[in-house]
């Protein structure tokens, strides 16, 4: 069984059989300049994974820490179906690993290799990514390295983008932990990159989501040449021709896609609006909010595929904390300030049983005039302030038998007056319950 290594690191440790006891690491399912993706199996579930390892040393001299962290908590809220569901972060000494939806039918692009698509088939495969790219950019998330190997397939032959939210991780680091701005081919990338203009996520997913369209539809890069240079000259020229077979309308929507000027090149509105893209198209109705209280391991699936996720719960209703919510209070592993904070919240440990942290919560919110509108065991979400736009979720994970972990999230658009009804009032009432403050705190 091979050992979840990192491309270029010293390999001398024993292999390991299985990842903290959980997955039985398989085949190598791809690498990249900084990491290793493995096939694995849940032992417990046997449902596959796959599992990417990353090493925190590059992280931290990458000075990308404050990035994985923010990073890995937009990931974990991504739902949707035609994005690989990160299910898990576990941690050890050295490594981050990152557990991920399992796409079984491998890469977009080794079947267009095969043969150009259809427009049919091209269209239902663009619809499915700008889904995805909608969905993210929607809530503030840029892949801003698309490109083949991100592209996967699941047993239905449904689109899968991988390593949304990750990108300013991997698209960054390279084997000597440096920052780079560019590694790799240029194919994908947007002229305002190459002219190192700064740039527009979302853009610049745009101008990838053009080359892609091309290519499924022509089987070819739109800009290529064996030497860079001229490739790079050619992205900046927009310098590309469609194939004769392509439709008048697929022929526009290309050139807007492909509008070397990011200010007028299309954007995903007027996408969804396009008349060669809107022919049988049907976006994802989504129920999962942002704060939903759901467990997560009864979670439906939009998927319709994988299931379970982050800390298990262990046979106690109250989530158990898992390796990465572990390390993150454990500055042995050198990790604080990597993710020992909760964004727009706060964490903190506490002596006090669940119950009496729940009835304390409830109590303080209730005191304060804000509504509980969905009550859990371990879990409490109120809901107040003017027009309710201030909105809590106070969640449990038992971290040892003394200890429970409480972790309180706003709403990122808690600010001004709303965020006073937590730093003033709710907070204060709850100091009889707090242990010991973690960083955030
Ligand atoms: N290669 C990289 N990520 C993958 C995933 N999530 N599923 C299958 N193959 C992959």
């Amino acid at each position: 069984m091979p050992a979840l290594e990192l491309a270029g690191e010293d390999t001398a440790s024993p292999p390991e059989k299985t990842l903290f006891g959980k997955y039985e690491v398989g085949r190598l399912l791809g690498y990249g300049a900084f990491a290793k993706v493995y096939h694995a199996r849940d032992v417990h579930t046997e449902q596959s994974v796959a599992i990417k390892a990353i090493s925190k040393q590059r992280i931290l001299k990458g000075g990308l820490a404050a990035n994985v962290k923010r990073e890995i908590s937009i990931m974990r809220r991504l739902r949707h179906p035609n994005i690989v569901r990160l299910l898990e972060v576990l941690a050890n000494k050295k490594k981050i690993y990152f557990v991920l939806e399992f796409a079984k039918g491998g890469e977009l692009f080794a079947k267009v290799a095969k043969s150009r698509f259809s427009e049919d088939l091209s269209r239902r495969y663009f619809q499915q990514l700008i889904s995805a790219i909608g969905y993210c950019h929607s809530r503030g998330v840029y892949h801003r390295d698309l490109k083949p190997e991100n592209l996967l397939l699941d047993e239905n032959w449904n689109l899968k983008v991988t390593d949304f939210g990750l990108s300013a991780l991997t698209e960054q680091i390279r084997p000597d932990g440096l920052l780079h701005t560019l590694c790799g081919t240029p194919a994908y990338v947007a002229p305002e990159i190459l002219l190192k203009k700064g740039y527009d996520g979302a853009k610049v997913d745009i101008w990838s989501c053009g080359i892609i369209l091309f290519v499924l539809n022509s089987g070819y890069l739109p800009f290529n040449d064996p030497n860079l240079m001229v490739m790079y000259k050619k992205i900046c020229n927009g310098e590309f021709r469609v194939p004769r077979w392509t439709s008048p309308d697929l022929k526009r929507l290309l050139s807007r896609l492909l509008d070397t000027n990011p200010q007028t090149r299309i954007t995903v509105d007027e996408i969804v609006n396009d008349p060669w893209f809107k022919i049988g198209y049907k976006d994802v109705k989504f129920h999962h909010d942002y704060l939903e209280l759901k467990d997560e391991d009864d979670e439906e699936d939009d998927s319709g595929g994988s299931s379970s996720s982050g800390s298990s719960s262990g046979g106690d209703n109250l989530k158990m904390m898992n390796a990465f919510d572990i390390i993150s209070f454990s500055s042995g592993y050198k990790l604080s300030g990597l993710f020992d904070e909760v964004e727009d919240g706060e964490r903190f440990l506490s002596t006090a049983t669940p119950e009496e942290i729940m009835e304390t919560v409830v109590a303080v919110a209730e005191g304060e005039g804000l509504t509980v509108v969905t009550r859990k065991e371990w879990c409490v979400k109120v809901v107040g302030g003017h027009s309710c736009n201030f909105v809590m979720v106070v969640e449990l994970k038992r971290l040892t038998e003394e200890l429970v972990v409480v972790e309180v999230r706003m709403r990122e658009s808690v600010v001004g007056p709303s965020n006073r009804i937590w730093k003033d009032k709710i907070r204060p009432g709850l100091n009889c319950l707090i242990y010991k403050t973690g960083p955030a705190g």
